[in-house]
């Protein structure tokens, strides 16, 4: 497990097998940044070598030089930031740059520095956050031992930028926890291995957290005949799992409901297997959600947070559900089964039922919704939707703190009436066009009255099937982690 430390060495003097350093693309060729850090004679020496190598200082160039003079490290290892500015270099281009730079080094250093331009707090949190993410290998083929990592800050070694490179490492650490689950197949992660993998994570964790799980029978007393009619095509039944953490005198509540289908074949709409072959993923809201609870217990923040996992595989058998099925949920209102792939939003209507009742400030939903959102935002940008403009314009606030890219959609009021039904309450799906804020607007069904609720639709950036960049891994992306907890600590 990669440990994140601040260096508590200036660039030039600390002792590691590559320090890392940033190439900014100018229009006169590529400038080192913070180049005041080192040396002259090893700016000359940086300088003539990327020269030599042709870089341009662009995103995800990467490039290692060794025998550079007035450095005590093993070597140097230029990665590109892109334009260089006047201003600072925002979070996004730092992570990028501190993420690409340590993936290359995967079984190459054991001991890493990074040195990028990093001038105050919130850029030293992005370095450490970037670089962590960079080093990532999933839990089961991890074949290289990893880096310990330092951040050379350039904002000091006070109290404050130490806490926050310990938080990079607690949050990196749990974020990686849910890449681990989102890559797991969906034969090693069924709802109730997703249940004692859990327990585990709990029981190993330094905070204190309590869990509650509904098995389905404890479903069906309930009335949650959303998720029990997704889970009752599988042998694998469903569970709905609760993750609390209740710290004495937080100053908030907040309820985060992520959408855990194990795997998720469309169900009697059964998906062609190109869009079916990376459907382990589905569960990514889930794991998000349980890697945001634990990080936030594990950082102390005097919030409250309750974590919602719907955990449900939407299977074909002879108990599946079938499309025209009407179902009770758990409000008690009747909903119209129209297409049994659009299953997400039936366990978490549940779930935001259920957390709706225990009456939080603020609740969040997270999930791989709709592939309308990617043919809307495309693979990296989440769609973030919701029934309250401070609330949504928070969570915007918090997703641009973390680095990650959410634009807020519109959930029109005349739109509901497309989800009206003959034969029950509403149907739980409209015609394609738009159907991220159908979608949308069906769960506003489920939010508890008065309780601003914002949606996150995350079926892009969940998972990058084209190849790892910056500090973006190929796979899972463990999306949505940092924001969940930049959110919660915005109550803190
Ligand atoms: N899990 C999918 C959405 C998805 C698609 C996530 C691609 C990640 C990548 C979801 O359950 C689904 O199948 N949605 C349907 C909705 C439709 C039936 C209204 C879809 O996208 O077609
Ligand atoms: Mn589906
Ligand atoms: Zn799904």
């Amino acid at each position: 497990m990669t440990t994140l430390k601040l260096a508590t060495r200036p660039a030039p003097a600390v002792a590691a097998d590559a320090l890392v350093m940033g190439l900014a693309k100018d229009a006169e060729g590529p400038v080192l940044a913070g180049a005041d850090v080192l040396p002259a004679d090893a700016v000359a020496h940086l300088a003539e070598a990327a020269k030599t190598l042709g870089l341009k200082g662009s995103p995800d160039e990467v490039a290692r030089v060794v025998g550079v003079p007035g450095v005590t490290a093993k070597s140097v290892v230029l990665t590109g930031l892109g334009p260089a500015g006047d201003a600072a270099y925002d979070g996004v281009v730092l992570r990028r740059a501190a993420g690409a730079a340590l993936r290359s080094l995967i079984g190459k250093a054991a001991t890493v520095a990074v040195a990028l331009p990093a001038p105050d707090l919130a850029s030293v949190t992005a370095v450490a956050d970037g670089a962590y993410a960079g080093t990532y290998q999933y839990e089961r083929r991890a074949s290289a031992a990893e880096p310990t990592v330092t951040v050379v800050s350039g904002a000091g070694r006070g109290a404050a930028v130490k806490a926050a490179v310990e938080r990079a490492d607690v949050v990196g650490s749990r974020r990686r926890l849910a890449m681990d689950l989102i890559t797991l197949p969906a034969n090693l992660l069924t709802p109730e291995l997703f249940v004692q993998r859990v327990k585990r994570e709990v029981k190993a964790s330094p905070a204190k957290l309590t869990v509650s799980v509904m098995d389905e029978a404890a479903l069906a007393k309930a009335g949650c005949g959303g998720i029990i009619g997704v889970g009752q095509g599988s042998d694998n039944p469903p569970r709905m799992v609760s993750v609390t953490y209740r710290p004495a005198g937080a100053k908030a509540s907040i309820a985060l409901v992520g959408k855990g289908i194990t795997f998720d074949t469309g169900g009697y709409r059964l998906k062609p297997i190109e869009g079916m072959l990376t459907m382990k993923h589905d569960m990514a809201g889930a794991a998000d959600v349980l890697a945001a609870v634990l990080a936030v217990a594990e950082l102390g923040l005097p919030v409250a947070v309750t974590g919602w996992l719907c955990l449900a595989e939407n299977m074909i058998s002879g108990n599946a559900q079938r499309p025209g099925d009407v179902v009770t949920m758990r409000t008690g209102m009747t909903v119209e089964i129209l297409d049994p792939d659009a299953e997400g939003r039936m366990v978490l209507g549940d779930g935001m039922a259920l957390a709706s009742e225990k009456k939080p400030d603020v609740m969040v939903d997270i999930a791989t919704l709709t592939g309308m959102q990617m043919t809307a935002l495309g693979r990296r940008i989440a769609g973030l939707m919701g029934n309250d403009e401070a609330f949504l314009a928070r969570v915007a606030a918090a997703a641009e703190v973390a680095g990650e890219a959410m634009w807020v959609m519109p959930l029109p009021r005349d739109y509901r009436s497309s989800l009206d039904s003959p034969v029950a309450d509403i149907a739980h799906k409209a015609e394609a066009w738009g159907g991220m804020l159908t979608a949308g607007i069906f769960l506003a069904e489920f939010v508890g009255a008065g309780i601003p609720w914002a949606h996150i639709d995350m079926a892009g950036p969940s998972w990058n099937p084209l190849g790892a960049y910056g500090n973006v891994p190929k796979g899972a992306t463990g999306y949505g982690v940092t924001t969940l907890v930049e959110l919660v600590e915005s109550y803190a």
